[in-house]
């Protein structure tokens, strides 16, 4: 085995697991158990360089220090070269019985009343449900024999599926969403579960560590041999340290939260969130998002891929995509986070910070016909606190087909905001979570909507919705992506369009009750996806043609289709997965509190635009 590949071992039935790293430059670190983390972790946690219960055993694999239960007897072929995932996937005959039990919502009832999902059984599945069920059923990830997520793609006929053979924290949430409405809740119990477990694991890119809440972008099952007769399933995590780019994943510990929130709400287990070990994971993801830094701004500062957009697109900074799952994933927090005296604080920084961010999207992100004429018309280099034009943005900046291209009705939030720089690029996840987490005023969230409606054959087309719009082209597309192939004008997420966005989309109409645009949406989606084998992208300006390197039978193409329709199904359902507007939050304001007699923010006038 390569020195370089660090493996987590860990087994969640016997209360312990065992972190062994081993890593270049022939320094090898010890291997150090840790005890389930619903047992009490020491405070110490937090400082990374202290790890507790240390053991001085040095050799690995020899120095086994918990004896591995989860193995099974060698099976030669697939030891070889380590390809697991197709091997561990749902081959085991009782996952199958538990799983397949045919019928929309034939799950268990989980909530235990029986009439939400009796409901959903009174419909039958339509040909394109009934293949996606059966499909994301195969593209189940077992460890140890428990299901623990979703391969990103299932495509038997893809010879070199790079790291699509993962399981993706962003990806499975759709997977998940789908179970849980489905009332199949153990999976994403064990998936939350396990990543948990991964965020300890220590990471380095050339001997230099990010924090310790960082959570993977993905994490594949491997079978390493433990003799001559028997092998042992190994969760292999990757932080972005094989990624491409070397990208930290900044938005797979935010989903995480928002993840384990869901969970809580349409199963009813709360005892889950409550665990001492769960409540450590919040807080250490917490931890590196609220960190002190140089930021002038209370949005979170990231490099460019670090979220859905994965590679060189010009969105470091502070992109709109992590800055509302940043917001919601504060909100689920602060509802999760047991209230005692240690997490007084936190909360309320939690509080402080939820509420200058929405005041800074919703103040400096905000566009529509009337902003862009008043940027059209801004002075510049204006030097004090009293500016109207805070970011130096010199109206030139103003790009041509925007000025054509904004409705009269409707705006939306620019793609990022930095010194000088708006990018005006319309980004529909960040937009569209803007929506679901509250993070937009309700009549910012309506103007989006009418927005996309009344552009709808630029970001619907032929197939909902594009990542992006538009896209970068010529010099830009050389400059921005560096000359990226993959990222080709109307390419990817250079413009491509990604069905999985669908049930994002969905849950904002549900939300905003306009849930005709929804189904107009999944409508045009459900054959031509079926059709065309689920991709995982389309490419061109209207979304005509499968995209160019796209996979087939895309994992979260699938489950973001069967949520769509299962939360159009069970609109009220929805209400579990989005935020309504905080009043309480517009009543911050931490500078109305400083004597310092310097001038106070213009928060104030926040309260009276959400009230218009
Ligand atoms: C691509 C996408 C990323 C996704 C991954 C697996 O890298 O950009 O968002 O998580 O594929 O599907």
């Amino acid at each position: 085995m390569n020195n370089a590949i660090k493996i987590y071992r860990m087994k969640m039935c016997c209360s312990r697991i065992l972190i062994q790293t081993r890593t270049v430059l022939g320094s090898t670190k010890f291997p150090f158990p840790i005890p389930n983390r619903n047992l009490h972790i020491p405070v110490s946690r937090f400082n990374k360089t202290q790890k507790p219960y240390f053991v001085s055993s040095p050799i690995w694999p020899k120095s086994r220090v918990f004896p591995a239960t989860c193995y099974s007897k060698q099976q030669p072929n697939y030891v070889a070269d380590y390809s697991t995932t197709v091997e561990s996937r749902i081959n085991d005959k009782n996952f199958e019985n538990v799983y397949i039990q045919g019928g929309v919502g034939g799950g268990v009832d989980i909530q235990g009343d029986g009439s939400e999902n009796e409901k959903i059984l009174s419909r039958s599945e339509t040909v394109a449900e009934k293949e996606a069920w059966r499909l994301l059923r195969e593209a189940v990830v077992t460890y140890c024999g428990n299901p623990v997520g979703t391969l990103a793609a299932n495509d038997p006929g893809d010879k070199l599926p790079l790291n699509y053979d993962q399981v993706f924290i962003r990806d499975f949430v759709p997977s998940a969403l789908a179970f849980l409405l489905k009332g199949e809740g153990e999976i994403v119990r064990n998936f939350l579960l396990h990543t948990l477990q991964l965020q300890s694991w220590e990471k380095t890119v050339d001997c230099y560590s990010p924090g310790q809440g960082l959570m993977p972008a993905s994490f594949k099952i491997r079978t390493v041999p433990l003799d001559d007769t028997k092998v042992e399933e190994v969760l292999d995590p990757d932080f972005g340290e094989s990624a491409i780019g070397r990208v930290a994943p900044v938005d797979s510990g935010l989903w995480w939260i928002i993840l384990l929130r869901a969970y809580s709400k349409i199963t009813g287990d709360f005892a889950m969130q409550e665990r001492v070990d769960v409540q450590t994971g919040i807080k250490l993801i917490l931890n590196l998002c609220l960190s002190d830094g140089f930021d002038m701004f209370p949005s979170l500062l990231v490099t460019d891929g670090s979220c859905m957009i994965d590679r060189r697109m010009g969105i470091h900074g502070h992109p709109l995509e992590i800055q509302s799952l940043f917001y919601s994933a504060l909100r689920c927090a602060r509802e999760m986070l047991a209230f005692d005296e240690g997490s007084k604080n936190l909360v309320r920084t939690i509080n402080n910070r939820l509420s200058a961010l929405s005041f800074h999207i919703r103040e400096y992100y905000w566009i529509d016909m009337k902003k862009i004429n008043e940027i059209y018309r801004y002075k510049t280099e204006e030097y004090s606190t009293e500016a109207t034009n805070k970011f130096n943005i010199y109206p030139e900046q103003i790009p041509h087909w925007l000025m054509d291209w904004i409705p009269e009705e409707g705006g939306y939030m620019i793609g990022n905001l930095q010194p000088a720089h708006m990018d005006f690029r319309f980004f529909t996840l960040g937009n569209i979570w803007s929506i679901v987490s509250s993070l937009s005023t309700p009549k910012q969230n309506n103007s989006i909507l009418n927005l996309i409606e009344s552009k709808w054959d630029d970001l619907v087309g032929q197939m909902p919705l594009k990542i992006v719009y538009p896209a970068l082209e010529l010099e830009e597309w050389r400059i921005i992506t560096g000359s990226d192939p993959k990222n080709t004008p109307w390419s990817y997420h250079n413009g491509g369009s990604w069905p999985t966005l669908l049930w994002q989309f969905t849950l904002a109409c549900i939300k905003m009750g306009r849930i005709e645009l929804a189904r107009k949406a999944v409508d045009l989606a459900e054959n031509r996806l079926h059709a065309d084998h689920w991709p995982e992208y389309y490419d061109t300006k209207s979304g005509r043609f499968i995209g160019k390197q796209s996979r087939l039978y895309q994992t979260w193409t699938i489950a973001g289709f069967l949520t769509s329709k299962m939360l159009l199904e069970n609109p009220e359902k929805a209400s579990l997965l989005f935020w309504e507007e905080d009043y309480d939050l517009l009543e911050i304001c931490v500078c109305a509190l400083s004597k310092t007699g310097r001038k106070l923010c213009a928060r104030g006038a926040a309260k009276s635009q959400i009230l218009v």
